[in-house]
């Protein structure tokens, strides 16, 4: 057996978000698109709303001393400049919650899910948006500020926008296609459900859209610095490992996927990032021929090559930790192996003096998983949907020695 130890003072815990697990939002682009039958309804998910401390309560038992957790907007301001302090104490409940239960609050302002009124304006294709982002974020550090050990402003952009202007599976349901409305006839039930605007001018919106969202970033970051200098700020990237099987023509696909995929983004945020949010599922080496085992939504499993995404972020050189990563495995048998792999290479990056703070495994809890409904299992607990109780699957327990021990044995 291989020990590989962490730093002390590690951090280990898992993620969520707030669309897909606390239920009883109706006001964002999410829930209008499911009135519509576009996505699928997400009702009261798991009502982690009113459950969250029973779920912090199952957390800790789990053994993990941080939780990431995000912020829904449409609750917070669900009219233009309207900020409903109810909701505000929700969220500072949620905070004192995972405190007192010593799990240190990961806590992400925006994770995909818009109020209506700000799709009204335009969302994030209008050159304002970035103003009432930073407004936003200014309205949570007033009032939580002090509660806070940290804030990432945004989840993913680059998965957002390109599920939202070139895929069109997301809202507002934008998609890429050279051949305009002929595409129909080829179309997945999915796509079919969510009855895209094809144009093949989509590209043109799409980098307008990340243009936008590092510009949200940045103001926000300033706004958040305005009121609380010292406060850690972070954006969280989705980040495919892309590699190349060697050969120049490989090399060439590999830097320019890396390039749209991450660098365009992080080349425009950097500066203002104190930390670095990795989300890994995926890793792509351009001229590999091997077949991988899939996951339940059909993904390559490669949990090991987290390193390769830690070490495309580590180039940015600023404290990384992992905000999201793991699997849809509704049987659980997968999860316990691919979690102890990927965690290895977390440990193998942090040998070679990538700096990672911490791991959070998506996810805590099974839930909304977007346009692929309630389906997908990621949980490493399981949830019934019929009677919401909660069951911890057994790799839970396997993830639980690991977070408790500092180390993984392999
Ligand atoms: C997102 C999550 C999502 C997970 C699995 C990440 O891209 O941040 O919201 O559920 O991947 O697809």
């Amino acid at each position: 057996m291989n020990e590989k130890r962490f730093p002390e003072g590690f951090y280990w815990g898992a993620a969520t978000a707030s669309y897909q697990v606390e239920g009883g939002i109706e006001n964002n682009d999410w829930a209008v698109a499911a009135r519509e039958g576009r996505v699928p309804p997400c009702g009261v998910a798991c009502d982690h709303y009113n459950r969250f401390e029973e779920d912090f309560d199952i957390a800790k038992e789990l053994g993990h001393n941080a939780h990431r957790f995000s912020i829904e907007w449409s609750r917070i301001e669900p009219e233009e400049g309207v900020f409903d302090e109810k909701e505000v104490e929700h969220y500072r409940a949620v905070i004192h919650a995972l405190k007192k239960r010593g799990l240190r609050p990961y806590t992400t302002l925006w994770h995909f899910t818009l109020p209506e009124w700000f799709v009204a304006k335009g969302g994030f294709e209008s050159s304002q948006s970035p103003m009432y982002f930073a407004r936003y974020a200014s309205h949570i550090m007033s009032e939580l500020g002090g509660d806070l050990e940290g804030i990432s402003t945004m989840n993913e952009p680059n998965v957002y926008a390109s599920l939202g202007w070139m895929k069109g599976l997301w809202p507002p349901f934008y998609r890429f296609s050279l051949l305009g409305m002929f595409k129909r006839v080829t179309e997945s039930g999915d796509l079919r459900a969510a009855r895209p605007k094809r144009s093949p001018f989509t590209p043109f919106r799409y980098f307008k859209v990340l243009r936008n969202l590092a510009r949200a970033h940045n103001e926000a970051y300033d706004a958040i610095k305005k009121i609380e200098k010292d406060m850690e700020v972070s954006v969280v990237k989705h980040t495919i490992a892309f590699d190349s099987a060697g050969g120049i023509l490989n090399t060439i696909n590999m830097r320019v996927a890396n390039y749209f995929w991450t660098s365009f983004f992080m080349n425009r945020v950097v500066e203002k990032c104190d930390t670095i949010g990795l989300n890994y599922y995926h890793y792509r080496k351009f001229g590999d021929r091997d077949v991988y085992e899939k996951s339940d939504m059909d993904w390559d499993m490669n949990p090991e090559c987290i390193y390769h995404a830690l070490k495309i972020l580590w180039r940015y050189k600023k404290p990384l930790f992992v905000s999201e990563a793991g699997l849809a495995d509704a049987k659980d048998q997968y999860r316990e192996g691919y979690i102890k792999k990927q965690i290895a290479g977390v440990h193998k990056a942090v040998e070679e003096g990538v700096d990672v703070r911490g791991h959070m495994y998506w996810s805590l809890l099974d839930n909304y998983e977007w346009a692929f409904g309630f389906e997908q299992r990621f949980g490493l607990v399981e949830i019934d949907y019929e009677t919401l109780k909660r069951t911890p699957r057994p790799s839970a327990y396997v993830y639980k020695q690991i977070c408790e021990e500092n180390r993984v044995l392999d």
